[in-house]
């Protein structure tokens, strides 16, 4: 092999190594599906805190007003956890769980007075948990 096949061999290798990790990494990232979250808590309540993490992401605390949505994305195959604080009043309820919504695009959740509420076609509801007082 010339020194010039051995250059092209070489850099051929480099740009193979360089890029099979980000093409890894990106699927990583790829979004499987999203939970949407819904503050419908009675008039007047204010605004509350929501917090969505799984193992591997954490989303962070984030302020929901009345009537707003908060939205974030599952991007690994794992469990993700959301937990509401409003006042007194705490929640904490599995957001998605891969065997449960993994065929679906968005997993909807419902913050009632009343309950913790999911839905997979925003349209009906099922109760899966209700608000906790310290
Ligand atoms: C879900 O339905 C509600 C009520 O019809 C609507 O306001 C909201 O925009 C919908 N959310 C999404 C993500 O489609």
């Amino acid at each position: 092999m010339g020194a010039r096949s051995c250059l092209v061999v070489f850099l051929a290798s480099v740009l193979i190594i360089i890029t099979l990790p980000s093409s890894v990494l990106g699927r990583q990232y790829k979004q499987l599906a999203a939970i949407h979250v819904t503050n419908l808590m009675p008039k007047g309540s204010g605004p509350m805190q929501i917090r969505c993490k799984s193992s591997y992401t954490d989303y962070g605390m984030h302020q929901v007003g009345e009537g707003d949505e908060y939205q974030c994305g599952v991007r690994e195959r794992a469990v993700y956890y959301c937990m509401a604080t409003l006042g007194r009043q705490m929640a904490s309820w599995h957001a998605f769980q891969p065997r449960r919504d993994g065929s679906g695009k968005a997993v909807y959740w419902m913050l009632k007075d009343d309950g913790i509420f999911l839905s997979w076609d925003n349209s009906s509801w099922v109760r899966k948990s209700v608000w906790e007082t310290d």
